[in-house]
């Protein structure tokens, strides 16, 4: 039963609700909520016809279009492969010598290089590749085993003193001071006069110490001590040091060398990872 009027005040019809005198008015929705509404409806009904939507089973039902975002993803990955796929082909055919010289391979292996001296050296080398006690700088161009891209390259591959690697860099200094070869005085003076090559504090050059060093030296670290490369010698005249630096470290050298030890990298990443990263410690700034 149906007691409906329409409001005196407003003209509009009311629900026939009522209560305490307060009624409640039936205003209609305007036109144009309606009809957008009817065209959301519309809309998404087309929608779910045309596009994978209503659940089944096993799986949705697959619309008209045929739409499929992982097949999408597929395409999109493959492509990405397909396209990458091309260039580590590449950079595994080309000497790493060639690599640098080559613009698109150069920036990609560089980019890749750097991801994986993230994972890998860092712990040793720090983040900026700016090494510390026992670790070398990769940044400048003094180098230890050499800085040309094919040195660079050998001493990753191989690793330094790497027991397991036949190949591997290897050089030992001699222990002057407990074989016997050098007396205390002797390696004071050859301290010394290494010492004064780049200005250490304590360090003074003698004619004895100059033969000193030529005699038991220079063969490992060069006749004026500016290193030697093939022998993993390091330049004793810079102001760079791998380890201390000071006159008692000189000493401390002579009398218990130390000598750093890198993995192999060549087994444990792969040749074509070993080039990108040779060719990013290359590209750091020391590169020769
Ligand atoms: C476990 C520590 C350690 C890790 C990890 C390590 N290194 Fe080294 N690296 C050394 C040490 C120690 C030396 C110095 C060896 C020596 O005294 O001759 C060295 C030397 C080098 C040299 C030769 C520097 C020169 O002056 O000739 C290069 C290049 C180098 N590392 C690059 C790398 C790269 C690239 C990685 C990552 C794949 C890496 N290192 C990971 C310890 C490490
Ligand atoms: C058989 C080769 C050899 C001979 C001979 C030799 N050295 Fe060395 N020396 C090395 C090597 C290799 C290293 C680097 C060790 C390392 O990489 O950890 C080194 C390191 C050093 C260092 C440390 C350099 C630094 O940057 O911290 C000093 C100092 C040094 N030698 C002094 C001498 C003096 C002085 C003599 C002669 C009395 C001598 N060496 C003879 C091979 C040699």
């Amino acid at each position: 039963m149906s007691n409906k009027e329409i409001d005196d005040l407003s003209g509009t019809e009311t629900t026939g609700h009522e209560w305490d005198g307060i009624k409640e008015l039936n205003t209609p929705l305007p036109r144009w909520w309606l009809w957008t509404f009817y065209g959301t409806v519309v809309f998404a009904l087309g929608y779910t016809i045309a596009y994978p939507a209503w659940p089944l089973i096993s799986s949705a039902t697959p619309g008209v279009l045929g739409f499929s975002s992982r097949a999408n993803l597929d395409a999109d990955l493959a492509a990405a492969k397909a396209a990458q796929g091309g260039v580590i082909e590449k950079i595994a055919a080309t000497p790493v010598a060639e690599i640098v010289k080559d613009d698109e391979l150069n920036r990609f292996a560089t980019a890749g290089g750097k991801s994986l001296f993230k994972v890998y050296c860092t712990q040793c080398h720090g983040t900026g590749a700016m090494g510390g006690v026992g670790y070398p700088n990769l940044n400048d161009d003094d180098w230890l085993w050499g800085g040309s891209i094919d040195q660079i390259y050998t001493t990753l591959t191989h690793g330094v003193r790497h027991e397991a690697d036949a190949d591997t860099r290897f050089n030992i200094m001699p222990n002057f001071g407990a074989d016997g070869i050098l007396t205390t005085e002797q390696i004071d003076q050859v301290a010394k006069q290494v010492a004064s090559l780049s200005g250490v504090e304590g360090g003074a050059a003698s004619p004895e110490g100059q033969q000193l060093f030529l005699d038991n030296c220079a063969a490992c670290h060069g006749d004026a001590g500016q290193g030697n490369p093939d022998l993993g010698g390091p330049a004793l005249s810079d102001r760079v040091w791998l380890y201390t630096g000071t006159l008692e470290g000189i000493k401390a050298q002579l009398v218990k060398p130390t000598h750093g030890v890198m993995p192999a990298w060549g087994v444990r990443l792969g040749d074509v990872a070993v080039k990108e990263l040779a060719v990013y410690v290359h590209g750091l700034g020391g590169g020769q």
